[in-house]
């Protein structure tokens, strides 16, 4: 490893040391252009095939099929909360939402602003400490769509497989694991995620979307509202973040590099045992906030010490020993330690042997 800190902040995140290095040549001139890739046209024929690219690896990862379309948005998954109920949210439906954080939660309230909406599945009662249960989960037959989080970012749970709702669409908020493990995109109406934790910086807003369900929504809604006035126009439709998309692009090559979500699923999975076997094996030092050992995230590890006086000291001596970002949501306490695909092993490594240093220590 460099001798840069470890970056274990929850988003924006860690980015692979080598798309950073490429990037920043390509801010002062782009190869064979010489201008900066921050400079250039969206509609100059370098950038089209930049955005061209980022998209084709969009599709190639999540095996995206010719039903559905890539876009490239903006406005964060937080803008999705509102743009996916104002387009798919008719008068006589409902939107159907599984509760299992706060960033669900905000979704259904946004939903709740533009039409009607419900909660079919929570686990708030438990402080979101665990997913919750989908059986017996009763979607209304009107429902437009079920919508679920598919990593739970603040709480530190991770849908181990995703759910299925057959006869009904399925929105899913991919936000802090997208390209994180293999996704077959075609059981999905839509898929978002803000890309400012696995595949690039924030600022991009990536959207995998039914075309069919697309065409459906009212041509009343404010065209840049519209998810198909993107894909009419490959997402440039105005002028869009260039440096940005360009970013994903390097970040999702790199992603193949590595052997694609395969690989990936594979690096994350043991970076994620190391990390809670240390938890696990430290004696009741560090307790795991999740209640359900089969709902822990791999990509966002939470876990608490026995005061707030220790969690102080833990992050304030993390911190100056290179270890970056570890505090923990202020809802969850604790400590939140963010491995995300850029995250090495090594990283990791060096987060577990200070753990244990502190433990002894204290
Ligand atoms: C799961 C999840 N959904 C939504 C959001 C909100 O994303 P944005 O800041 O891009 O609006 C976040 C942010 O961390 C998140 O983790």
């Amino acid at each position: 490893m460099s001798d840069r800190p470890v970056n274990f902040n929850p988003g924006p995140a860690i980015l692979p040391l080598s798309v950073l290095e490429k990037a920043s040549k390509a801010l002062v001139a782009l190869d064979g252009v010489g201008l900066s890739v921050a400079e250039i046209s969206h509609r100059s024929k370098e950038f089209e095939a930049i955005n061209a690219d980022a998209m084709a690896r969009v599709k190639r990862l999540f095996q995206v099929p010719d039903t559905h379309d890539v876009l490239f948005l903006q406005g964060g998954a937080s803008g999705q909360f509102a743009q996916i109920p104002l387009n798919f949210l008719g008068h006589e439906q409902v939107g159907a939402y599984v509760l299992s954080g706060a960033w669900s939660k905000k979704a259904l309230e946004e939903a709740k602003r533009l039409g009607s909406a419900v909660s079919v599945a929570s686990s708030e009662d438990k402080n979101f400490s665990e997913l919750p249960s989908l059986d017996g989960v009763e979607v209304p037959s009107n429902a437009a769509y079920v919508h679920t989080t598919s990593n739970n970012t603040i709480f530190g749970t991770q849908w181990p497989t995703l759910p299925q709702f057959s006869g009904h669409r399925h929105v899913c908020d991919m936000s802090s694991d997208i390209f994180s493990r293999p996704v077959e995109a075609s059981k999905f109406a839509l898929i978002y995620a803000g890309a400012q934790k696995n595949a690039g910086p924030s600022g991009v807003t990536i959207v995998i979307i039914e075309k069919a369900w697309m065409a459906s929504a009212p041509k009343t809604i404010p065209t840049i509202w519209r998810y198909q006035t993107h894909a009419d126009n490959q997402s440039l439709y105005n002028t869009p973040p260039s440096f940005g998309i360009y970013l994903v692009g390097l970040t999702l090559a790199w992603i193949e590099e590595q052997g694609g979500l395969d690989a990936m699923a594979k690096l994350n999975e043991a970076k994620a045992k190391l990390l809670y076997d240390a938890i696990d094996g430290s004696d009741g030092f560090y307790r795991g906030s999740v209640t359900t050992k089969d709902h822990r995230s791999r990509m966002n590890v939470t876990f608490l010490l026995s005061s707030e006086d220790l969690d102080k000291k833990f992050a304030k001596e993390s911190e100056a020993a290179g270890l970056i970002g570890l505090k923990g949501h202020r809802s969850v306490g604790g400590m939140r330690a963010s491995i995300y695909n850029a995250m090495p092993m090594a990283g990791v490594e060096r987060l577990v042997t200070f753990m244990e240093k502190f433990r002894k220590a204290s």
